[in-house]
This record gives C-alpha cells, structure tokens and sequence, in this order.
C-alpha cells in the first residue's frame, strides 16, 4: 500500500527490484566514435515497460532524452513498408541476418542489395525509399512517423547530428558503394542525410517502450489510440529485429532473452513481446558489439522473471470451452404452451449450445471443433456462442465454417449467436445477437420438426389456445371455467404495441395469451436496443408483476399481432366474493407454475454450475 493509500503495483515493485539489482552493472563503454555520444553520463540507467492496453510503467531514467541511433531502424523499416510495400523494399533490402557488425560493408553478390534493414548499409537504403520528393520530405515523414510510435511530437538533437556529420565517412562510403551496386539511387549525401537525422532523434526509454509496444500491438499505439502502420508490416518488422535487431549478437539475444529487439549505440534498446509489452532501455556503456550492457542484464532478467520467452509455450489460461450444454439443460427463455413443453421434455437433447471463449487462433479452434465433435450424438441442431471470443483469427472462422458445412451434410443445423456485425460463418443457418434468440429459435425448429413427424393429432403451433388449454387454467374443474369465462374480456395488440409500459400502475389483472407472442425487454439507459429477456407464447398468463420493479427499466410488447383475453383485477376482487373457490383454485394454479418454472431454473442452474470447467 503506497503513502496514498492507493494500492502498489506489483509490476511496478518488480521493475524497481530488477532495475535496482542491474544499476549496479558496471561493465561496458560508452560509445565515443560520435564524439557528441561520449559526453553521456555512464550511470545513467532508464527501464520502461508498456503493456498492450497503453499502461506504461517505468523506473530510474526513464525519462532522460538520448539520441535514438540505430533503434530508429525497424520503425523506419515499417514506414518504408507501409509506404512501398513488402515486395517493392525486398527488390532494395534483404532480410537475411549478416552475423557482422552495425557497420558491416557487406552486399549481395548476385543483387548488390545491403543484406537487411538493421545493419547501417540496409538503413540508409530503407530511409531512401519513405515516401517524400526530397530527403526534406522524407526527414520529415521520419520524424512524424516515429512521433507517431512515440506518441508524443519528438525533435532532433542537431549537436549530435552534427558530430555525426562531421565523422560520417564510413557511412558516406556505405552510400556509395550502394548507389555503384544499383541498391541507393539519388543523391548519396542527401540519402546519407536523412540516415544521419534519423539517428539524431531525442527519445527517453518511455519513448521506446511505448514505440515497441505498437508495434506488438499490430500497429496501434494503445496510448494514443492512433494507428500507426498495419499489422502486417509489425510482423514483418518484428521478424527481422528477432533475427538481426542486435546483428552479430542476434543469435544469443534470441537464445537468452527470446524477444525481438533493436539496439543502438547511444544506450537505447527497445523489445517487443507480440500481443503482451514493449520495453524501452537507456543506458549508454556497451559492449563490444554496440549493445547496451545494461539493456541486455535488464532484458534477459525481465525475460526469465516475467516468462517473456517468445519460444515459451503459451498454456491457454482459459479452456476454450466456455460451456458445452444440451437443450434440456439450457433452454430459451420464452414460455411456451403445454404441448411444445411436452415435445422439448422429451427431444431437448437434440439442441446442444457450446459457448466458446478467448481469443480465437487455430489451435483453439482446433480444440473446440474436436471437443464438440466428441459429443454430438442425436444433435440436430447446434448453438455457436461467440460472445466470449474478442478475436478471432482467419484460420478460425475457416475451420469453424468448414465444421458447419461438415454438420450440415450430417443432418446438423449450426446457428450462430454473437455481437451484431461480427463475422457470422457463411455454412451456419443464420446468427443472433443473443444467446437466447438462437436457442428459442432451435426450440421453434425442433418442435416444428416433431409436429411434423407427428403421424396424427399435429400441433398446429400458430393455433390459438382456448382458455381451456391455458397453462393456469387447464386444470381447472370445467364448472370453474364455465364461472370465469364470460368475465374475460379481449385485448388485441399489434406488434411494438406495449402491454405494459416501465412504472404503469400494476394490479392483479391477468392476461392470458390467445395467440401471437409477448416479449419481456429491459430498458437500459444508454443500449440503442431494449435487452429482450424472455419471450410468453399462446397459453401463457402474464401479470403486472412480470415487470414489477421500482427501477421501471421494463415493459412487455407484442412481438407479433397477439391476442389475450383479459380478467379484470376487479373480476377477481368481484369473483372473491362469489366463488373465492375459483379464486383459490387460480392462486394454486399460478403457484403451480411458478414452482414449475423455479424447478426448470434450479435445473439449468445445476447444468450451468455442472458445466463450468
Ligand atoms: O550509423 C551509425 O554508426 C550510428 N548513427 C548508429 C549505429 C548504431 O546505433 C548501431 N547499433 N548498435
């Protein structure tokens, strides 16, 4: 617990601890050959983490600015790929590691193309091909491009630049020699120029983690919200900093902190764990190789501590199987009358609901397709939930499409159920925005199907029912009904057309349903749609207490023309006195139902709680 009283990160305490153990790493020099980098101070010593939802932590000096140097390279990369394309930057830039140094003068033989964008031959060229008519504009496509990464307008540090200038010859050579190759066309100072103020950038280890981090997260900056490149250019980028970000030093940075990575010569280091973090590094002593010492302890310690290992198996924290239930342990919500109860006690089993979670890639949707394939048998129709699934991959929808189209050939209806507007599967029947609407309508199915089979006495299911088939009223003593049934009268509703409104006065006044269908909807303050939570079909009684409630968030509607006939709470008052028989019988038979309906709810909560993993 902090001073405040807020609660103390655990993340936050960790990084202190690491950064705290690594401060006192002394090895290393700081880079002098740009004699501006070796005014840096070699204590200094910033750590920065970002996540994927845009929280940022950060420890030490963190927020100290340094030139950005070689940790540019990937983001220029991305923009240069943006811009161009894959292909049009493979004809200039390879993507093969070199195992040399930042400064290796090494081309293709075949191609004259420098052997990929992390080494400086391969940068310069990347930097030339940014969109922009001159080396003006494409600076400053750079610098709005990596402002765009950074999340915050970043400027040029023109003393370093100019110390850079002033001892540049090994990259001015560079420049030639990739220009006499065919892999640089255009002026070579002023494609040398931009490399060079691209490397002059001032960033803090925020910065960088913050940069790395968008580029995990396919090319959105989660503290911005602003896209920035696409997906497909952040894994084209991450692959090539997996294998060369650190040049000769990329195979042991791969075995021992297993992120991708780019390092640079001022102290900067940035790593990007895909879909999880970014973490940003300043301090400037370095190794042999132009590593920051720091950077690599730092890196390889948050790798082992937080199981950052790219290679590391994943163990999927939720079972991708949300739920798996058949229809006579999860149904619909709408009442229906005597006779399709009968048929779902019966065939319920026939409509299975699996509920799906997480997101959605090819193994996970390889296992949900076996595990329901497991467990198929006398299923007709199936229920897809999707609600609980935030993403899903290609190969998802493709291997779930593929399974309906397989279900359907075997006699399977598959129906989906998911937020509207989502990619329903082109093989399943048709989709639902909610779980409810799908099964009511694998109910309707399955109780047609079985009228339809039915050899006589079918069930005509646009048929009225007459009083005498009511739920409340079917066993009664028909002397009873002969007594109540010239009190009803009839109310006639035409769909969209309120039964009850929210806060209505409510009474004993009871409804039963001739035909047509009543849906019970929560108004929920700012949802564009009232939530339909339960649907009463013919032989269905409803009375204002359906939507008792001092918060008035409900009302009941027709969902189709309906037809009800009408007890007037007066009647009941008035029938009290003359036949409280009938009143009596009335109460029980409502008791009745209600203690029918608590029964199936009791029952699909113990499927529920049963099913859950
Ligand atoms: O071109 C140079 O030498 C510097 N501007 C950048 C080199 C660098 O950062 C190498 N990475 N470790």
């Amino acid at each position: 617990m902090t001073a405040e009283g807020a609660v103390a990160s655990p993340v936050q305490e960790l990084l202190d601890e690491l950064h705290a153990r690594v401060q006192t790493v002394t090895d290393g020099e700081v880079a002098t050959y740009i004699p501006a980098l070796g005014k840096a101070d070699p204590a200094l010593f910033g750590l920065a983490l970002a996540t994927q939802d845009g929280h940022v932590y950060s420890a030490g000096d963190a927020a100290t600015p340094f030139t950005v140097q070689s940790v540019s390279k990937p983001f220029v990369y991305a923009l240069a790929l943006h811009d161009r394309g894959l292909n049009a930057v493979l004809e200039r830039v390879g993507v093969e590691p070199t195992g040399e140094g930042f400064d290796a003068i090494r081309l293709e033989p075949d191609t004259g193309r420098p052997l990929n964008p992390m080494v400086n031959a391969g940068a310069i060229v990347t930097a030339s091909l940014v969109t922009g008519d001159d080396y003006g504009q494409r600076f400053q496509r750079i610098i709005d491009g990596l402002s765009a990464f950074a999340g915050r307008e970043l400027r040029l540090d023109h003393g370093v630049l100019a110390s850079e200038e002033r001892t540049g010859d090994h990259n001015r050579a560079l420049g030639y020699l990739l220009r006499n190759a065919g892999a640089l066309e255009g002026d070579v100072d002023e494609a040398v120029g931009v490399y060079f103020r691209q490397c002059s950038v001032v960033v803090t280890a925020r910065d960088l983690a913050v940069m790395a981090v968008t580029l995990a997260a396919g090319g959105v900056n989660p503290v911005t919200g602003e896209r920035v490149v696409g997906a497909d250019t952040c894994e084209h980028v991450l692959a090539v900093m997996a294998t060369s970000g650190t040049y000769d030093f990329a195979g042991e940075w791969l075995l021992r902190a297993g992120l991708p990575a780019k390092s640079g010569v001022s102290g900067g280091l940035m790593a990007a764990l895909p879909s999880q973090l970014g973490i940003g590094v300043y301090s400037p002593p370095l190794d042999r190789r132009g590593t920051s010492v720091r950077a690599i302890a730092a890196c390889q310690e948050l790798s082992s501590r937080f199981g950052l290992h790219l290679m590391r198996p994943v163990n999927r924290t939720t079972p991708v199987l949300h739920r798996f239930l058949r229809g006579d342990a999860l149904g619909s919500q709408r009442t229906r009358r005597h006779a399709e109860r009968e048929i779902l006690r019966r065939e319920a089993r026939a409509i299975a609901v699996c509920e799906l979670q997480g997101d959605l890639g090819f193994a996970a949707a390889d296992v949900a397709v076996r595990a329901v394939s497991d467990d198929l048998a006398g299923v007709r129709w199936l229920v897809l939930d999707l609600h609980r699934v935030p993403r899903t991959e290609p190969v998802a929808v493709e291997l779930l499409d593929s399974f309906a189209a397989e279900l359907r050939g075997l006699g399977v209806t598959t129906v989906v159920s998911t937020e509207p507007g989502r990619t329903p599967l082109a093989a399943a029947e048709t989709a639902f925005g909610t779980l409810d609407e799908a099964l009511e309508w694998c109910e309707d199915a399955l109780i047609a199907a079985a009228c339809a089979a039915a050899p006589d006495g079918r069930l005509d299911l646009d048929a009225a029912v007459p009083l005498s088939e009511q739920d409340l009223l079917r066993d009664l003593p028909a002397d009873m009904l002969d007594v109540l049934t010239p009190l009803l009268a009839e109310r006639s509703l035409e769909p969209g057309q309120a039964l009850f409104e929210p806060g209505a006065a409510l009474d004993e006044t009871l409804y039963f349903v001739v035909s047509g269908s009543l849906a019970l909807q929560r108004l929920d303050g700012d949802a564009p749609e009232p939530l339909r939570l339960a649907s009463m079909g013919p032989g269905t009684a409803v009375t204002g207490l359906t939507v008792a409630d001092d918060r008035g968030a409900y009302r009941v509607v027709a969902e189709e023309p309906t037809v009800c006939r009408v007890l007037p709470a007066a009647a009941v008052k008035a029938l009290d006195d003359d036949h409280p028989q009938v009143v009596e019988a009335l109460h029980w038979a409502m008791a009745r139902s209600l203690a029918a309906r608590l029964r199936r709810a009791d029952a699909q909560n113990q499927a529920l709680i049963g099913s859950v993993p």
